[in-house]
């Protein structure tokens, strides 16, 4: 059972801005793991704390590379570099059933607060580099309809008023 719901595009704490996490409390470390058990429970990559109306700076990824699970908590999460920018197809937990091809790094850097308080370094490639950046944006306010062409963008809003329309969504 998912710990929570997921809030879907159009609810605006999708927009946000996110505070930073400042103590790695015990609530803090709850909070993570009940995210993971969220993440898992829609089958997702990786789950953004404002995806379930919790405006902090905290994620939970796991692309699982062969089949395992191995999450990863990103507290505070800044990348720091990226290189070779190339367009790769994605989703998202609040755009259920919508998927589309979004520039990103293939390669990037990113640092975050660990649940220990320690600062990390994580070299991401391909799908994880393209999950941490997803998720980073999601604690910027940020969505991956943002890069989409406007002609596009609009095709994606008027299928998701449509569903909205019919109670699917
Ligand atoms: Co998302």
């Amino acid at each position: 059972m998912a710990k929570f719901q997921i809030v879907k595009y159009g609810d605006q704490i999708l927009r946000s801005k996110t505070k930073p996490v400042e103590k790695i409390t015990k609530e803090i470390k709850q909070l993570a793991e009940d995210m993971i058990e969220t993440m898992y429970a829609f089958y997702g990559a990786g789950l953004a704390a404002p995806q379930i109306g919790i405006p902090l700076k905290i994620c939970v990824i796991d692309v699982m590379p062969d089949g395992k699970r191995n999450p990863v908590v990103l507290i505070n999460p800044v990348i720091v570099s990226g290189e070779n920018k190339i367009n790769m197809e994605e989703g998202c937990l609040s755009f259920p059933g919508i998927y589309e091809n979004v520039p990103r790094f293939d390669k990037i850097t990113v640092q975050y607060l660990g649940l220990n308080e320690q600062i990390k370094t994580l070299e991401a490639k391909g799908f994880l580099a393209k999950a941490v950046q997803h998720e980073t944006d999601h604690l910027n306010g940020k969505l991956f309809i943002d890069y989409l062409q406007p002609w596009k963008r609009k095709l994606v809003e008027k299928e998701i008023k449509r569903r909205k329309k019919g109670g699917d969504w």
